[in-house]
């Protein structure tokens, strides 16, 4: 991914993982961590605990834990690259240019957002020109005010084959307009010609306001309805969203964003005074589109066409937010309307009510979905709850999760238990942990040896080299077995121990989770080193099978097999002596 070693050091040099989590969560120190109400999951009394050496998080209510960089994306729900950024800003480490925004790739994006840019005011300008005409007095002829239509960069393209080309043909490559989607080639391929033809022309603008591509409307009634542009080095559909730019502010301000269909739907909205309102463009929701979202607010209202194709796309795309933990409303309108025709018709002050009044997702869900079963026979009760814990599965917080099941249980007349039963099992087919409870501390499953040789491991740099005598037979059966096999093998690399390192290199949140735990607690009284804790395991390993060679001469074998088994077992006795 492109960002420097030496960046990546120095961010972890001065993040204070202490003064950073302090930020966001209240803390009180408590010997040598810090102490506070987890903010991975809902609790009354703290269980969520924060050190400075190691540099550690960890919570022994929800398990969750890790580094600096592990709190960020788990807190702002980004990627690992971006939790660095937003880590080094914090703490003014000057980010290095990204590899994209260098080099070849780089020129090549600001020659697209130059030409996007002069293609939008072109647009625009025929827009209010004669050329214009038809476009015009259909937008006026919806009531559009002309301010809104400026505000939103709303353009023509009139019907011309080549009136585009001629415009910036002589500014800017014909590949280049080309790459941009402007033009196509003709299929005798001799020539070009403009993409959009006698169309209304909406400029799509990334989250810095940049145009990145264009949704284009027809005027004629032909098909398709919407043209836009196709995918380029600067838009990527998937994580575009129509309006970002304009709605970030109202969003972060008001904590919660409007998520419409259609690009018509958001420039009512901003008409109105609807501020907080985007679309995706002409595609359905995606993760990444909700991972957008999500650095403005956790909250959303979702509002789709009033139709079976709007019901569709709105059940694909709640599910999609609900998996990103946003809390998720759904909008409800009269039959037949859109936020278009409902803003139009109804103004802005009704809209508010409906999106005051809006239920969330799952009572949404719960109540649909009875309403289209009949609850009091078996097989409707049953289709109940089909309908609804797919969704009730995907919810993050167990609490949350555990609050639904009466108001399930009343709506479907449904018998509790079994209710919880079927949860159980739909979260046990999505890999997730069960319903409620708290999953206590993990590192009770650890030997006292493996405790204090771990957190030896993550706190005497200079003892590291110990560990790479560590062998595979001594782990066999022990909890920490993943973690210790990690920081051998990164020892062996010469690469540092640390509790990022050897998170990164173990896979399962189970042993990071336990590594945290570790992390986070003051060392375990002991007084041996790396070295004696390997001989320690190697003892208890060699015990190990020694028993096991007692159990099975008890059952009295004969011949070779006896054997063998004393010869074993005169070795195992000899090698433990010799520890
Ligand atoms: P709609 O058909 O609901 O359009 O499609 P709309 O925005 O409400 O427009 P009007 O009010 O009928 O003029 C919703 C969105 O789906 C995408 C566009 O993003 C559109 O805004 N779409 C629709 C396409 O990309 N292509 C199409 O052919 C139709
Ligand atoms: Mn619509």
């Amino acid at each position: 991914m492109g960002l420097p070693d030496a960046f990546l050091e120095e961010v972890r040099r001065v993040a204070d993982i202490v003064r950073f989590v302090g930020e966001h969560v209240a803390l009180r120190k408590v010997g040598n961590s810090w102490k506070g109400l987890c903010p991975f999951h809902q609790e009354k009394t703290p269980s969520f605990h924060v050190r400075a050496d190691p540099p550690v998080f960890h919570c022994f209510g929800c398990g969750e834990g890790g580094d600096i960089f592990k709190f960020v994306m788990l807190r702002e729900r980004v990627s690992f690259p971006e939790a660095i950024t937003l880590v080094a800003r914090h703490f003014g480490v000057p980010i290095p240019e990204r590899s994209f925004s260098v080099g070849p790739d780089a020129k090549q994006r600001e020659e697209l957002f130059a030409v996007m840019e002069e293609a939008a005011t072109f647009y625009a300008r025929t827009l209010w020109s004669e050329a214009g005409r038809t476009a015009r007095e259909y937008l006026l002829g919806r009531s559009f005010q002309q301010a809104t239509l400026e505000r939103i960069r709303a353009g023509a393209a009139r019907d011309s084959w080549s009136a585009l080309l001629d415009a910036l043909g002589r500014k800017f490559s014909p590949t280049l307009l080309q790459t941009a989607g402007l033009v196509l080639q003709r299929q005798d391929g001799r020539g070009l010609y403009d993409r959009f033809r006698n169309r209304a022309v909406f400029p799509i603008l990334n989250e810095s306001a940049k145009v990145v591509a264009f949704g284009a409307r027809a005027l004629d009634g032909s098909e398709p309805k919407y043209l836009n542009s196709p995918e380029t080095p600067v838009y990527q559909k998937a994580s575009t969203l129509y309006g970002l730019s304009w709605a970030k502010e109202s969003i972060r301000k008001g904590g919660r964003a409007v998520l419409m269909e259609g690009y018509l739907d958001v420039a009512r909205a901003i008409e109105c005074g609807v501020g907080e309102a985007v679309a995706s463009c002409g595609t359905a929701l995606t993760a990444n589109h909700a991972r957008l979202l999500r650095r403005f607010s956790d909250a959303i209202g979702v509002n789709f066409d009033q139709d079976a194709a709007g019901q569709k796309a709105a059940l694909r795309s709640l599910d999609v937010l609900l998996e990103q933990g946003f809390k998720v409303a759904v909008v409800e309108l009269p039959e037949g309307h859109d936020p278009d025709s409902f803003l139009r018709q109804h103004g802005a002050e009704a809209y508010r009510e409906r999106l005051a009044a809006a239920p969330s997702y799952m009572e949404w869900l719960i109540r649909k979905a009875a309403a289209e079963q009949d609850v009091n026979v078996p097989a409707g009760k049953a289709a109940f709850l089909n309908a609804v814990l797919p969704t009730l599965s995907r919810i993050e917080s167990s609490v949350e999760r555990a609050a639904w099941i009466p108001m399930l249980v009343q709506a479907g007349r449904l018998d509790e238990a079994a209710t919880i039963e079927e949860l159980r099992r739909a979260l046990a087919a999505r890999g997730s942990a069960v319903v409620a409870p708290l999953r206590g501390r993990a590192s009770a499953r650890l030997l006292p040896v493996e405790k204090l040789l771990l957190a030896r491991l993550l706190r005497s740099p200079e003892e590291h080299a110990a560990v790479a005598e560590l062998r595979d037979e001594d782990l066999a059966g022990l909890a920490s077995a993943p973690l210790l096999r990690a920081a051998r093998d990164l020892c062996l690399r010469r690469e540092d121990l640390s509790v990022a390192s050897i998170a990164a290199a173990v896979g399962g949140d189970d042993s990071r989770h336990l590594l945290s735990e570790i992390a986070v607690a003051d060392s375990p009284a002991g007084e041996q080193g790396v070295a004696e804790c390997l001989r320690e395991l190697r003892r208890l390993a060699l015990s190990r099978r020694l028993e096991d060679i007692q159990r099975r001469l008890g059952q009295e074998p004969l011949g070779e097999a006896l054997e063998l088994l004393l010869q074993e077992k005169l070795t195992l006795q000899k090698e433990i002596a010799a520890l």
